[in-house]
């Protein structure tokens, strides 16, 4: 985790009403020089100051077409902070309010690892592995795909760009979340057989070369923590409970929970197939909390609440405050920015061919990873 360093206790005792008004005079003197971007987990606090708000996927491609804005502040966590950089051209800075705002999922593969795990794949197996990486993961994480002719994707695209991972090789090695992997590889009608799971924590990740060369799938043993609090226990017990209430989760949620679920999809589908809902309709999502209440605020015609009786709150996404937020465009207003993120060029060529790969595989509307709307 990058080193943080404490606020100056002059932000801490300001009000909310002091906090807003000075984000909002820098806004204002910014102009279009500055880009405020807000990923949908982002506390309502700080999404209220967002220029654009969006999943991973929207949020990249807002970031590759700014073309008049100096300054990118991204109140998300660390790798979207960095594939914003790697996607704007060299006059754009990029910040992230605070560098503590990390995604446990993507520490879960680090380089070392990947590169040992790649090392002893190939050497199992004469077939052409694709690697392809989550979003969530670190840019030397993407640029490893990116130059082993693999790919990123984002919950949004994982299908299209799982299928063009297979008509350029027989088996794909998929990073870091084998839930992602998992649920799309099935969702596209590969069966779980096909698939093993790489630990890094084990010798070999725990596979023989011969698992190896029967899988079609190689699935790294990495998860969301804050999606992985969903389970199927709660889908059985709210179907017992409320069976006309529709089950939408996203696919960073177990194999287990999405099978019981309708429906499931990224962050923008799920903000998509609610919008599109019936009034009246009743909803239990699974996915992070502050979405899943603005949502339900957003819409008060329909039903909506979590489908976990507990907060699932990513908690690195919520460091990320009003207070880091006015400290980082003091700082950038002062003329000395503090908390820029800088992809080393060493590791941008690599990952915006990765990036780009992505952005090549979009569909025109947020697609259903398991389920169907129609
Ligand atoms: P999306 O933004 O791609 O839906 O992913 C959700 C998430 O966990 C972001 O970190
Ligand atoms: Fe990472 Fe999960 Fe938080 Fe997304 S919700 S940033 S995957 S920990």
């Amino acid at each position: 985790m990058l080193f943080q360093p404490p606020l100056p206790a002059k932000y801490l005792a300001m009000t909310d009403a002091d906090l807003a008004a000075q984000i909002e005079r820098h806004r204002a003197r910014f102009g279009e020089r500055l880009v405020i971007l807000g990923h949908h987990y982002q506390q309502d606090d700080v999404i209220r100051f967002a220029d654009f708000t969006g999943d991973s996927l929207k949020l990249s491609q807002i970031a590759a077409a700014q073309d008049a804005a100096e300054f990118v502040v991204f109140c998300g966590v660390h790798f979207m902070a960095e594939s914003a950089d790697i996607l704007t051209d060299d006059r754009v800075q990029v910040f992230l309010p605070d560098l503590s705002a990390g995604c446990s999922m993507a520490d879960m593969a680090a380089y070392d690892q990947v590169e040992e795990a790649w090392d002893f794949l190939t050497a199992a197996t004469s077939a052409t592995i694709v690697p392809i990486t989550y979003v969530n993961s670190a840019a030397n994480i993407k640029a490893f795909c990116g130059l082993r002719g693999g790919a990123c994707c984002t919950s949004s695209n994982a299908a299209k760009v799982l299928a063009w991972a297979l008509a350029h090789g027989s088996k794909v090695l998929f990073l870091p979340d084998q839930h992602l992997g998992r649920n799309t590889a099935y969702a596209l009608g590969h069966p779980l057989d096909t698939m093993v799971v790489y630990d890094p924590a084990e010798p070999d990740g725990g596979l023989t070369a011969e698992q190896v060369r029967d899988a079609q799938f190689i699935l790294w043993k990495g998860h969301c923590s804050v999606h992985q609090l969903f389970t199927a226990t709660q889908c059985d017990a709210l179907r017992a409970q409320e069976p006309d209430r529709t089950i939408l989760v996203h696919p960073e949620c177990a194999w287990e929970v999405v099978q019981k679920a309708d429906l499931a999809g990224s962050t923008e589908f799920i903000i998509h197939t609610v919008e599109h809902a019936p009034a009246g309709s009743k909803w239990a999502i699974g996915t992070e909390v502050h979405l899943v209440n603005r949502l339900a605020k957003a819409h008060p015609d329909k039903d909506i609440r979590s489908l976990s009786p507990i907060q699932c709150l990513c908690t690195t996404m919520y460091r990320i405050s009003p207070p880091h937020l006015l400290w980082c465009l003091d700082a950038l207003a002062a003329g000395h920015p503090v908390n820029r993120i800088q992809v080393l060029p060493t590791v941008r060529d690599g990952a915006l061919m990765a990036l780009q790969r992505m952005l090549d595989n979009v569909s025109a509307t947020p697609v259903a990873v398991a389920g169907s709307t129609a």
